[in-house]
């Protein structure tokens, strides 16, 4: 099976999972502060806070921002459910409100519900990869006065303007979960460039005069991420050369993502459309290709949550599917996903 994610690790990390467990330093050491700061560093940004998952994290930035019981959190209808299910455990109420052409939280229909609602956070998801419109939702936050959150857990690396993922938002959330772009297992971060923000963040994490959580991560893990980070820039750049190698051999019978001008797409995941999509993902699994359909239901579907309407989103999530474009496909396998998508399409036409 090909599969659709491949984490792959090397002689470096074994090493440094040794040597972790013959310094006895297994948790608090210097490879979660190294973590940290190389991570920081990477984003653009001044603090990083490494954390148990993004899902913690995400919950941690809505409270750091100050959400309390009843405040209403901005969400985009295409996002996994950990998006919105911060936003009710930290006892706001989610509004979903539709995607644009790129998956990402519709800037129109933002402005609208900014108007009408007006949230204390909003929260754009980076989906599959590729960045939201930023500098559109963050001017927004100044003319509404809300926080964003930006939601780069598959976005890491991903840049607009020059800007990277989780450096344009108050705070940006990532996830380090085993299928992700820097994977450690588990795991997840806060990154912000303000000091009061890095403050309040620090007492959620760090028992002291507030109540807090232990959301340490352990210090397997963040050597695990740091070598991982190393790697990424190389490894994104062979993502980016398979997608537009797919995006050259496909037809126009699909519809391929497509990137934001000035925007640096990381393809977290490769995701195309087709209407006859259930039928071609069966197909492409009878061939051995692991594809899949990311997300299958809306967030409002899934939590029953209140919405603005969402044609947008609702066409695509009947149509969206994944094909494998991980860093370690060669290019035979490339190839060889290339032939069995175009070969799917023509048995499913009716020649005349
Ligand atoms: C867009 C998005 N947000 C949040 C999360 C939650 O991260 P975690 O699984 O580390 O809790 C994930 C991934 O799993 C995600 O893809």
């Amino acid at each position: 099976m090909i599969r659709i994610v491949e984490p792959v690790f090397s002689e470096e990390e074994k090493e440094a999972v040794l040597e972790i467990i013959e310094s006895h330093q297994i948790t608090r050491g210097k490879w979660t502060k190294t973590f940290q700061e190389e991570f920081a560093h990477f984003v653009g940004v001044k603090h990083c806070f490494t954390v148990c998952s993004g899902t913690t994290a995400l919950f941690i930035a809505l409270k750091a921002l100050g959400v309390e019981k009843g405040d209403r959190v901005i969400v985009p209808a295409m996002s996994f459910m950990a998006t919105i299910d911060a936003v009710y455990l930290a006892e706001g109420i989610p509004l979903v409100i539709d995607v644009d052409d790129f998956y990402t939280m519709d800037l129109n229909q933002l402005e609208d519900a900014a108007r009408k609602f007006r949230p204390a956070v909003v929260i754009p998801v980076h989906l599959y990869g590729g960045m939201a419109d930023m500098e559109g939702i963050m001017f927004l936050s100044e003319k509404y006065g809300f926080y964003v959150i930006e939601d780069a857990a598959q976005a890491h690396g991903a840049e607009l303007k020059g800007k990277k993922a989780g450096a344009w938002g108050h705070i940006g959330v990532f996830s380090f979960y085993a299928s992700k772009n820097v994977p450690m297992g588990e795991g997840g971060a806060l990154t912000t460039s303000d000091e009061d923000v890095a403050r309040k963040i620090k007492r959620w994490i760090d028992f002291g005069d507030h109540p807090a959580f232990n959301v340490r991560i352990t210090e397997f893990q963040a050597a695990i991420g740091t070598i991982q980070l190393r790697k990424l820039e190389n490894r994104n750049n062979r993502r980016r050369e398979i997608a537009s190698r797919y995006n050259s051999l496909l037809n126009g019978d699909f519809s391929p993502p497509t990137e934001r001008d000035n925007s640096f797409h990381v393809y977290h995941l490769y995701t195309l459309r087709h209407s006859e999509r259930d039928r071609i993902v069966s197909e492409l699994k009878r061939k051995d290709i692991d594809a899949r359909v990311y997300y299958t239901y809306l967030l409002h579907e899934l939590r029953n949550a209140e919405h603005l309407p969402t044609p947008q989103a609702e066409k695509f999530r009947k149509e969206v599917f994944s094909i494998p474009v991980h860093p370690y496909l060669t290019d035979e396998q490339v190839e060889y996903i290339v032939e069995s998508l175009l070969s799917a399409i023509s048995s499913g036409k009716i020649i005349s």
